[in-house]
């Protein structure tokens, strides 16, 4: 009978696959006659999303069957399928089948910090589409992103996610990618809520204290766009707010997205974050922590095996109403039922002609370029062109951070793409980019001698970003500097290529180049996307979106903070003030004595191949 029941809802939400998501009252009314008929460890069943990379097949399948997963995460295709068929047969309720798709599933664009940098929304959005169209081919129908946190700290890894420093720009990008992914009928989570990118030294997962009224400015408001285009869910992210962690606070999550807000979607913790209450120290034990994250509002339990474990329990004591748990429960019905739940393998192949074009042409639109001497653009003119640094073929880097089903072979490379465009030499200098050996470094000096240009292309590995990724030092690291210095010996002209998952601290490295672009992490395209801005094929046009400091202690520097008393009037230099000379040598104004307060490059900043003169606007 249930199992009809979910058929028919089933066949309602294929009908809306293509549209927002709508909601019915006779869907309503199925959904409350079915929670009449399940028992409440069914109910709870439905509150638990379980990690398919925690245990084995035939584990996954027993629990599936025994209705003790409302969702799977971390399952694609045939198993997706076949947990699927299960669910319906035994509990006659299906599954949420969820995944982190960050920027892309197998076709990866740019990651999220680099697509914001081409300022195209409607670029944005259909990545997202066909990222959405990918995923759902593998059976998944809910993802953990966009990753809406405003971000003012390089050292931490997730900026990467992110869309940048702004809150207006982070919402709107944000609400074009759950548009995107409303296209295809891929439910979305916005996340991390709330200020998990003002993590305290840019430290992964530590403590913030954000005054309410930085909070409304500048954190919320992304989080209140996204759910008024109808994301589907939040995550409620691991940071405390004010000595709180999200998944017990009650104010954040009951007082502003419930009853302010008008959310009426899942409420999703992050990943063992309900059992971290202890460990924050605002719960005694797991138990405590079950009930405050549940009468705060979280619906979900991700991976904590905390609700499954003692909901009931809590309800038997009268600790918890069972109306709460029914509440989270229809929660996660309605969006079962408002997404569209994959049932069937699709024959459609990946990486179509449709999203690798719009791949390259999002890496190329999403590059920076911060200086430009006359060397760019290259042409066959421009001679033999030496290729190298630890970026400069290694597709796995170049794809960043939050990259999962990443399939080697389907890209191409900075190297793959210049030699499909001049002459080139190849010599890597360093094999990858925390590498430290000379000898190979000796190499590559070596071939640019014999070359007219250096194409050097410098950064990060994919792993030096991304969560739990923060760094105190964020210049480029040693052995790359080495190799740049090296290089300039040569006296040959330089174009340095920055691939990395934050902004790094370059001033010194400008110096060594003629020409300098910042590309980020570009996705499976990224060698496409440079080369044609490096070939002039397309005019650059990127304009950063997170501020680049010339020291990390700068950190946090961002475009709109506000004066101060005291806004510096001039930018002090340190070594001309005398010897001796007493307190406020360069004027008591707030700036660093050592590195002023202007950063390297600031939001906004790009340059192009051409002049734009701007003028007063015009109305006609
Ligand atoms: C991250 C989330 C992610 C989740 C599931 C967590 O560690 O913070 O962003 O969605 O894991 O993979």
């Amino acid at each position: 009978m249930k199992s009809k029941v979910w058929i028919a809802l089933l066949c309602a939400a294929f009908l809306c696959i293509n549209c927002t998501p709508k909601h019915s009252d006779p869907a309503q009314a199925r959904i409350d006659s079915l929670l009449k008929t399940m028992t409440i460890q069914q109910k709870i069943g439905q509150l638990n999303q379980l990690n398919a990379k925690c245990m084995s097949r035939e584990q996954l399948i027993e629990k599936v069957q025994r209705g003790e997963a409302g969702c799977i995460m971390n399952v694609s295709d045939s198993l997706a399928y076949v947990l699927q068929q299960q669910a319906l047969r035994y509990t006659g309720i299906p599954l949420l089948i969820a995944r982190d798709m960050i920027h892309g599933y197998h076709t990866l664009f740019p990651i999220p910090l680099g697509q914001a940098c081409s300022w195209d929304t409607a670029l944005v959005r259909e990545a997202a589409r066909l990222s959405a169209r990918e995923t759902r081919r593998h059976g998944i129908g809910w993802t953990f992103s966009p990753m809406v946190d405003v971000v003012r700290d390089p050292r931490w890894g997730r900026v990467a996610e992110s869309y940048g420093e702004d809150t207006y720009l982070t919402s709107v990008m944000g609400e074009q990618v759950v548009r995107g992914y409303q296209m295809e009928g891929l439910a979305a989570t916005a996340k991390h809520y709330v200020g998990y990118g003002a993590a305290e030294g840019g430290r992964d997962y530590n403590t913030t204290w954000i005054p309410e009224v930085q909070l409304r400015n500048t954190y919320l408001l992304p989080f209140y766009r996204l759910i008024k285009c109808g994301c589907e869910a939040v995550m409620a992210s691991f940071n405390e707010v004010q000595g709180m962690p999200l998944s017990a606070n009650k104010h954040l999550l009951h007082d502003i997205l419930r009853d302010e807000w008008k959310f009426d979607g899942v409420i999703d913790s992050d990943y063992g974050a309900i059992e971290q209450l202890v460990k924050h120290g605002v719960a005694a034990d797991k138990k405590e922590a079950t009930r405050l994250a549940i009468r705060a509002g979280v619906d979900m339990d991700m991976e904590s095996h905390a609700y499954k474990k003692y909901l009931k329990e809590l309800i038997d004591e009268g600790a918890i109403r069972e109306a709460d748990v029914d509440s989270a429960v229809k929660r996660v019905l309605q969006m079962k039922e408002r997404v569209g739940l994959p049932l069937q393998p699709s024959v459609e192949e990946d990486y179509s002609a449709e999203a690798m074009e719009l791949a390259g042409r999002l890496a190329a639109e999403s590059a920076v370029l911060l200086k430009n001497n006359g060397l760019l653009p290259l042409s066959k003119q421009s001679g033999k062109v030496l290729v190298t640094g630890p970026l400069a073929d290694s597709e796995g880097d170049q794809v960043g951070c939050w990259s999962p089903d990443y399939e080697a072979g389907h890209g191409i490379t900075p190297l793959q793409a210049m030699q499909q465009r001049g002459r080139v030499v190849y010599s890597p200098g360093l094999r990858y980019s925390r590498d430290r050996n000379t000898r190979i470094i000796r190499d590559a000096v070596k071939a640019a001698y014999q070359a007219d240009v250096i194409a050097y292309f410098a950064g990060e590995e994919q792993l030096l970003s991304g969560e739990a990724q923060s760094l105190a030092d964020i210049r480029l690291r040693e052995g790359q500097r080495q190799l740049l210095h090296a290089l300039h010996e040569t006296g040959k002209p330089i174009v340095l290529v920055i691939m990395a998952g934050r902004p790094l601290t370059i001033e010194d490295e400008m110096a060594y180049a003629d020409a300098v672009v910042y590309a980020y992490h570009g996705g499976t395209m990224a060698g496409e996307g440079i080369a044609r801005v490096l070939y002039g094929e397309t005019n650059p046009c990127g304009k950063l979106t997170m501020t680049i400091p010339r020291h990390v202690g700068q950190v946090p520097i961002y475009y709109n903070h506000t004066n101060t008393g005291r806004p510096a009037r001039q930018e002090p230099d340190i070594q001309a003030i005398p010897v001796g000379t007493k307190a406020h040598p360069a004027g008591a104004f707030s700036f660093y004595l050592d590195y002023g307060t202007k950063p390297l490059f600031p939001f906004g900043y790009g340059l192009s191949y051409t002049t734009y003169e701007y003028g007063s606007p015009v109305v006609r």
